[in-house]
């Protein structure tokens, strides 16, 4: 079962044939065209855009132009667009609520934040995911008086005025706002579609490296139990090594993508400090629950490195793998699309994924 928490949910229910799903991410945007085929879905299309600015939140105007750039790159003919909110704008949390309808659960959410996800979190709004009961609950026993279990739920919430503004904004670039998704969840998603057996069996982490921040989402059994954001992405890997070499950011940009077996040593300190932060989170988990992560997952821009991936393999001490979100999707892609997916696959995980909570 696919994770929704839709902050906005467009179709209720009706199906879209196509859906075109946009990851604005701090540094790539990066966009699917997808459409369903019968039971299984197909990648149409992708596109990575420069993000229009990345220091400062979007304003609506720009953040239309920029949507329209990218409708037109995808040479779409379809208009819904989901849209997932970055991991620093959405969070995502498995939370215990008393069984009561999904609306009230926004409410009671809304009224004590405090109480439930330990922070103040004024003009949010939420969404609730239910997470199904592993076993069904015990049968009361006779003349015993039970209290009724608590449900886990997995809450999602985004500042209202950013969902506002997200609307705002595909509408006036001609589009309509199909979902608007936390983009945490989309490597899940995606996962849960690419590998279904280690979905369902084990206990993973799935980490995202993005620009400004990575996430890390722990998955027991197919159950997000954890997700943390840490601050670190390609953007520190990329600083670091500029002012360890001396070089400028563009240079040192260049130098990491191409990875000249000499600055071997040099990224590999750069790793360590996301390499230190993740794997606290694996040690939370593995004392927690007692047991051990099984694999890492890595996805985002710099999974498109082979090296840095070993490099994190190394620093966390477990298995950790760059993995292709698209195994499961046919893939009708366009001539030099079709040859370089491979290669991109890992930085539309959380795109892929995101669709899938749309479709
Ligand atoms: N082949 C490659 N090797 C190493 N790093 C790469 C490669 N290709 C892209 N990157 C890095 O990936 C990063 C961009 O990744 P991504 O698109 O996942 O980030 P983002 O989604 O824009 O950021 P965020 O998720 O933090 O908002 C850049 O820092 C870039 O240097
Ligand atoms: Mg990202």
């Amino acid at each position: 079962m696919q994770i929704g928490l839709p902050f906005l949910n467009g179709i209720a229910g009706k199906k879209r044939n196509q859906m075109i799903s946009v990851d604005l991410g701090s540094r790539t945007t990066k966009a699917v065209l997808m459409e369903r085929r019968g039971e299984i879905f197909a990648l149409l299309r992708y596109v990575l855009l420069d993000a229009p600015i990345f220091e400062k939140t979007l304003s609506p105007e720009l953040l239309a132009e920029h949507l329209k750039a990218v409708h037109e790159a995808l040479g779409a003919k379809t208009k819904f667009v989901t849209l997932s909110i970055g991991v620093n704008d959405a969070i995502v949390r498995p939370v215990e609520l008393p069984q009561i309808p999904v609306d009230e659960m926004r409410l009671v959410l809304k009224n004590n934040t405090r109480g439930y996800l330990q922070q103040d979190l004024p003009n949010r709004v939420f969404d609730c995911h239910i997470i199904p009961p592993k076993a069904p609950a015990k049968p009361a026993e006779p003349g015993k008086s039970v209290a009724i279990p608590k449900l886990k739920v997995l809450v999602a919430g985004a500042k209202k005025e950013l969902v506002n503004d997200f609307q705002t904004a595909i509408r006036d670039a001609g589009l309509v706002a199909d979902h608007i998704v936390p983009g945490l969840i989309g490597p899940a998603n995606a996962f849960e579609l690419a590998m279904p057996e280690a979905f369902v069996n084990d206990s993973v982490a799935l980490v995202d490296i993005g620009f400004k921040n990575s996430s890390i989402c722990i998955l027991q059994q197919g159950e997000l139990v954890l997700s943390r954001v840490v601050g670190i992405g390609g953007d520190k890997l990329t600083a670091g090594l500029a002012e360890m070499m001396n070089i400028s950011y563009a240079e040192a940009e260049g130098i990491k993508i191409g990875m000249a077996p000499e600055i071997q040593s040099t990224l590999e300190t750069q790793v360590l400090p996301l390499g230190r932060e993740l794997r606290a989170s694996l040690d939370f988990f593995e004392h927690q629950q007692d047991r051990p992560v099984s694999q890492v997952y890595v996805s985002g821009g710099t999974a498109r490195s082979e090296l840095i991936v070993q490099m994190l393999h190394s620093e966390l001490v477990a298995e950790c793998k760059s993995w292709n979100p698209t195994a499961s999707l046919q893939l009708a892609l366009p001539g030099q699309q079709a040859v370089e997916i491979e290669q991109v696959a890992p930085q539309l995980t959380v795109a892929i994924g995101a669709a899938m909570a749309a479709f």
